[in-house]
């Protein structure tokens, strides 16, 4: 059955979650290792997240994007270097619109110009990407830094930039943003935000209430210090358990990662292994050319369910 480019996997149909775990209809438990792809920040059922889920229920659910969730907007804005939030339903759409926005921004300053603004897509290493983002930045490039799936605390920072000490014009957010419900958001400096005028972009569900709540609550708890601090001491467990375990096995090249975001480099195909792993309990992605095994474990506690796992 396929599930994703990378993945081929026997079927598994899950009936209800609870914290890092998922069970089947037969009562199999498994532990979720992806966190739907980055995006249960705190498992199943956390209870905050319900709480703010069900009080938003009961208040109203939807009101389209004409009445934005100015409380929301207002916590992005005061814990980042942005001033305005564009809000979308997904990463995707948050990166059209952060393209959209970026666009209009170089157009206003070249509006005599004949070719369309330019846009790279650039992916970099850890010991690359400082350099990269000042010299960007010095060459008046916008840096529009893509944290849907580094960012909201999985590096261990509440955003992974700040690992860097580089600073972003814009910085688009999604996955664990309403904590399993779709969302995503660009943030962007008043100078951009200046480019676009109201009705040249629009998205009805963004801004829905019920999401925003549930973001809200998201935000609350992953941008603790305390909660951070938890963040980089639990990745630096599995992190340092990874390469114990892994040292005797000759296809894994390297453990690498920020925070919670792990991979595992092998010199061989890793959907084997995703196999296997879903076999014993354990559910996990693939990344890179299908030979990096990709670990994005809930930023709750994991420890007691995973030490019999390894
Ligand atoms: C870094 C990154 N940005 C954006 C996206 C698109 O996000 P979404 O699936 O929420 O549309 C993905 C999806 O894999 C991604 O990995």
């Amino acid at each position: 059955m396929w599930t994703s480019r990378h993945q081929i996997l026997a079927p598994v149909v899950l009936s209800s979650g609870k914290g890092c775990e998922l069970y089947d209809i037969d009562g199999r438990g498994y532990l979720h290792l992806s966190s739907g792809i980055a995006v249960n920040a705190f498992g199943h059922g956390d209870p905050d997240w319900l709480q703010a889920l069900t009080h938003q229920a009961n208040t109203h659910t939807h009101v389209s994007n004409i009445y934005c969730s100015v409380e929301l907007a207002k916590r992005l804005v005061a814990s980042s270097l942005a001033d305005h939030v564009f809000f979308t339903n997904s990463g995707m759409e948050a990166n059209e619109s952060a393209i959209k926005l970026a666009s209009k921004f170089q157009r206003s300053l070249h509006p005599s110009e004949k070719h369309p603004p330019e846009e790279w897509y650039i992916q970099c290493h850890k010991g690359v990407f400082g350099g990269i983002a000042h010299s960007l930045d010095s060459a008046g490039v916008l840096l529009v830094l893509d944290e849907v799936q580094c960012g909201l605390s999985r590096a261990g920072y509440l955003w992974a930039h700040d690992a860097y000490d580089i600073y972003p014009y814009m910085m688009i957010l999604a996955r664990p943003l309403a904590g399993g419900l779709p969302n995503g958001a660009v943030l962007t400096p008043d100078r951009v935000a200046g480019s676009i005028n109201f009705g040249d972009h629009g998205s009805t569900f963004s801004s829905n209430s019920l999401v925003c709540s549930a973001a809200i609550a998201v935000l609350d708890k992953i941008s603790k210090p305390r909660f951070l601090a938890s963040v980089v001491k639990k990745g630096k467990y599995f992190k340092e358990l990874l390469v114990k375990k892994l040292g005797g096995n000759p296809h894994a090249k390297e453990v690498r990662g920020l925070g919670l975001i792990i991979g595992i480099e092998r010199d061989v195909s890793a959907s084997p292994l995703l196999d296997a792993c879903q076999q014993s309990g354990l559910l996990i992605l693939t990344a890179g050319k299908g030979n990096v095994v990709r670990l994005a474990l809930p930023l709750v506690n994991i420890r007691a369910g995973t030490r019999h796992c390894f």
